[in-house]
């Protein structure tokens, strides 16, 4: 009964050709609920009868991704499609007269999953998170409809992970907001939004009752022995006969032209769909081309995303008022009539600097054209200033700070005016330093967005950085919204952010001019916080990448006392950079973990940074080989002071000989 019942959800889901009355199908999932209540051990893993809900969980699991899920480099123009077929060609090295197949899609504006299936059972659905870790939402993805608990066919590889998009069809998200209205629920802004929110519920007996779609299109870890089809194209028929659905308006198109005549055919047939879509994907059909051409950062070279235009409506600017952001940075913003733009209702817009308010000659008052893209913040045009209303008033940057009142200043050419009041005073450039400071990439706070961090201010529970791993559970606990539980969560992420890499505390401290990359450079330069304290502009410009404007921010802000404090009493609070630390970093991410892969190194003599032991764990951590003997495969010989008879072995064989520095610079990614 239960693969009777498989058999109709695929014909109603996948094939679109329901072979019995839904009212048959119920009454058949009746009894199999029945059977199952009085036989659990009957109840197999792949049972429809799964797809109702589990028991809340407490929290999702992480999942790491043994195949990275990639994200897509994106095309806006026929021009930038031409340049993309001409990298690809260029890098297979085709004829000039070579036309490159592609098979194409719509891009699905929903939420990448990863679907793992062993022996062709489904056991575990995971989200894309950062794309190697994600979170294990298996019990969500139960729940949906057309997703196959277990897989069609004979002879099924015995790890199979398929990738696809989660999304909400049109009418189901209407549908959905229909009911959480009359249940005086949340209102969500779009389909997107609303299948994300739904997959990510603990409790999944709610996200069955959410119809939410599932297409599917690439694949990921497979089992080696595993036969794949040869091609995209291919491979999607073949994932439709094992069960999974697929979307139906794909096709494959010879050369950049016939990629532009289904672009335009979608973009038409954009509204009528009943999903909602954001563009087209491209992907180079042939898998052995695929393989070739291989990818860049995150994103394959074999494939492109090409973005629908941006969406742009009318509306009118009711005022203008300046925020303040963490670096003290005064940016209009303009207040606008609400106006349905690009999926959401948008009411603020960005003016960016008043440069931009002058050339676009925007006055409070104007008719606006409003233009949003994507997750990108909303942004003003351009003015019609055929309709300018008489009252239309000029936007003038305040002397002060709308928030501490200290004089505000436009430096010398630059666009951009700062209150001065500096964090010491401003709240505003507090509050935003404290978000950058717990923010992911910086002290990687769990838990600690930027809302909570608006309450704790607003509480007086905080007031600056050190403040935080002061706090204590049950003052947290007494904020509005606030559990025992979420409060006990929170001191532990606080504890736990305390382990972390001098890299990201350079960083998370918010110096200006000071992004992740430059802080990386200084932490591996220096070595410690104290020596970079204390380094003068001579020693600071140095560092890679570190040029006379940075230095001088860095410099200026160790002058600041209150600054120098701020470090101790955080060193005080117990912040530190083991080494272990250094190595969580490199565990799932792939692009450090890879970053000396296939290289082998042979260590000799005395190091001046770093102990032999400690130079080979750093080694090994970004992936190379470290070896006892030097051979003719060897890499490189890293060679200390007193080296000696490998030394003279690396000579003779012609192998590179590298330097402490040198070693300093391939260990670079680690410090
Ligand atoms: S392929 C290596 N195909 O777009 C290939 N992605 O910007 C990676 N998406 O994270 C993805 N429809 O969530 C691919 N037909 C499609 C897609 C698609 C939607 C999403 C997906 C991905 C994002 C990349």
């Amino acid at each position: 009964m239960q693969s009777l019942l498989n058999d109709h959800n695929y014909r109603y889901h996948v094939l679109d050709e329901p072979s019995i009355e839904d009212a048959e199908y119920d009454q058949l999932f009746h009894e199999l609920v029945k059977l199952e209540e009085q036989f659990p051990s009957l109840s197999k893993a792949d049972s429809p009868t799964h797809r109702v809900g589990a028991p809340p969980q407490s929290k999702f699991n992480q999942v790491s991704h043994s195949v990275p899920m990639l994200s897509l480099g994106n095309a806006f123009s026929d021009q930038d499609m031409l340049d993309f077929d001409r990298r690809v060609r260029d890098k297979l090295e085709l004829a000039e007269n070579a036309v490159i197949d592609y098979a194409a899609e719509p891009k699905l504006d929903g939420l990448a999953v990863s679907l793992r299936y062993e022996s062709g059972v489904f056991v575990t659905g995971a989200t894309r998170g950062d794309g190697s870790t994600g979170e294990d939402i298996t019990l969500n993805l139960r729940t949906l409809a057309s997703l196959p608990l277990r897989l069609q066919g004979t002879d099924l590889p015995a790890v199979l992970e398929v990738r696809g998009e989660v999304y909400m069809a049109k009418e189901a998200f209407a549908n959905l907001n229909e009911s959480q209205r009359k249940n005086e629920q949340k209102i969500f802004a779009n389909p997107r939004n609303a299948a994300a929110g739904s997959l990510r519920l603990l409790d999944s007996s709610i996200t069955a009752a959410r119809q939410l779609s599932l297409a599917v299109y690439a694949m990921g870890e497979v089992s080696p022995d595993a036969e794949l089809p040869e091609t995209q194209s291919e491979l999607l028929v073949w994932l439709r006969e094992l069960g999974f659905p697929t979307n139906r308006e794909t096709a494959v198109c010879a050369g950049p032209e016939k990629c532009k005549a289904y672009y335009q055919k979608i973009l038409k047939a954009r509204e009528s769909l009943p999903y909602e879509i954001d563009g087209v994907v491209f992907k180079v059909d042939p898998v052995n081309q695929q393989r070739e051409l291989g990818q860049v950062s995150r994103a394959p070279r074999w494939a492109i995303a090409r973005k629908f235009p941006a969406e742009e409506a009318g509306s009118i600017i009711d005022a203008v008022e300046f925020q303040v952001g963490r670096t003290g940075a005064l940016t209009p913003v303009a207040r606008l009539q609400p106006v349905f733009v690009g999926g959401v209702t948008v009411s603020n817009a960005t003016l960016h600097n008043m440069d931009e308010v002058e050339r676009k000659d925007i006055r409070v008052h104007d008719h606006v054209i409003v233009r949003r893209a994507g997750d990108v913040i909303p942004e003003v045009v351009r003015v019609d200033l055929e309709n300018r209303p008489r009252r239309a008033k000029r936007i003038k940057m305040p002397l002060t700070c709308p928030v501490c009142e200290s004089p505000v200043e436009t430096p010398e050419g630059e666009a951009v005016a700062r209150c001065t009041g500096g964090v010491e005073h401003c709240l505003a450039q507090r509050q935003g330093a404290l978000k950058h400071f717990a923010s992911r990439r910086a002290m990687d706070i769990d838990g600690l967005g930027d809302k909570l961090i608006d309450q704790l201010i607003e509480a007086e529970l905080v007031q600056w950085m050190p403040d935080l791993f002061r706090l204590d559970a049950d003052q947290v606990s007494a904020l509005p919204r606030m559990g025992k539980k979420s409060a006990a969560n929170l001191i532990a992420a606080l504890d736990a952010a305390k382990e972390t890499t001098l890299a990201r505390f350079i960083y998370a401290l918010g110096i200006r001019e000071v992004g992740e990359s430059g802080a990386r450079n200084l932490a591996s330069h220096f070595g410690d916080i104290e020596r970079l304290k204390t380094a003068s502009t001579e020693e600071l410009v140095e560092v890679e990448d570190i040029g006379p404007i940075v230095a001088q921010s860095v410099l200026e802000f160790f002058a600041s006392p209150f600054h120098r404090e701020t470090v101790d009493a955080l060193l005080q609070e117990g912040v530190r950079w083991p080494a272990s630390v250094v190595q969580s970093e490199v565990d799932g991410n792939d692009e450090l973990s890879q970053h000396l892969a296939g290289n082998t190194y042979v260590l000799t003599g005395t190091l001046e940074k770093f102990t032999r032991d400690e130079a080979r764990d750093k080694l090994v951590m970004l992936g190379a080989k470290v070896s006892s003997s030097v051979s003719k495969k060897t890499t490189a010989l890293i060679a200390g002071h007193s080296a000696g008879s490998k030394l003279k072995k690396a000579e003779d064989l012609g192998v590179e000989v590298l330097d402490d520095d040198a070693l300093q610079e391939l260990l670079k990614p680690l410090l």
